[in-house]
């Protein structure tokens, strides 16, 4: 499989084309933003902790029954993906209370929540992602009723298997926000990335922001809280 012409650029990934209709290979990038790319900057060595993370995760997702994007690592920091068009929704599952949920509803973070949330944001930068329903989702035909209800039962399936392995980590599952794409016979798979730049990661005894937060609210440590993460779930 050759790696062919770029056809997408994110603000945390690049997306090429390769020789196989069918797989795409994703590149992550050092480069950082926040609310909506006002914030800019760089957490170094990010790229490669984020794809080797990710990857790892979906590997042991697969095995707990949620289909995913992931084909092969190829490097550090690129990938070979299923080729998806992905559904222009952002899931966030919440199992404590934190950031835009603490803000929106006027609590403090931490709270502990009895069952886990789930809530969409529409995927546009234009508009800075908005909080959407079901209902409007379904009029503006972004996604199907009977896809809808497959992407909240894989993100709870997502939920349990990742709390679970945080927690033998001494992580607390805090929230994070997942992605879904349509492979070409229109099956629903995860895709997207499973990080710190897309999940709260707190240490479950001192309750320290081990993700993206540390950059987000100039915390200090965002390297290190990065690489923290990767000793305690790679080992390295
Ligand atoms: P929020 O509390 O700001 O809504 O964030 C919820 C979760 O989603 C948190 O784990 C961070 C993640 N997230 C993203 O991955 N991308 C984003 O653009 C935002 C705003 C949040």
């Amino acid at each position: 499989m050759e790696k062919k012409e770029q056809l997408y650029e994110g603000k945390a990934k690049k997306v090429y084309a390769t020789s196989d209709q069918e797989v795409y290979i994703v590149s992550y990038k050092d480069d950082a933003t926040a609310f909506n790319g006002q914030k800019k900057g760089t957490i170094l060595g990010k790229g490669a902790i984020n794809n080797r993370m990710t990857n790892f995760l979906m590997q042991k997702l697969e095995t707990a029954g949620v289909p995913t994007h992931f084909v092969q690592e190829l490097n550090d920091r690129e990938t070979a993906v299923k080729k998806v068009s992905i559904v222009p929704l952002e899931v966030i599952v919440r199992n404590l209370s934190a950031g835009s949920f603490a803000k929106r509803y006027g609590v403090e973070e931490g709270i502990v929540f009895a069952q886990p949330t789930i809530e969409f944001s529409y995927k546009n930068d234009d508009l800075g992602d908005p909080l959407i329903n079901d209902s409007h989702a379904l009029a503006l035909g972004l996604a199907t009723q009977a896809e809808i209800d497959r992407i909240k039962d894989l993100a709870f399936r997502v939920n349990d298997f990742l709390k679970a392995f945080m927690k033998e980590h001494n992580v607390d599952l805090v929230d994070f926000k997942l992605e879904f794409g349509r492979l070409s016979d229109g099956t629903i798979v995860l895709a997207d990335e499973i990080s710190p730049d897309t999940c709260r990661f707190w240490d479950s005894a001192t309750h320290e922001k081990l993700d993206k937060d540390r950059f987000r609210r100039d915390l200090g440590g965002v390297e290190d809280a990065y690489q923290e993460m990767m000793r305690r779930i790679l080992g390295q």
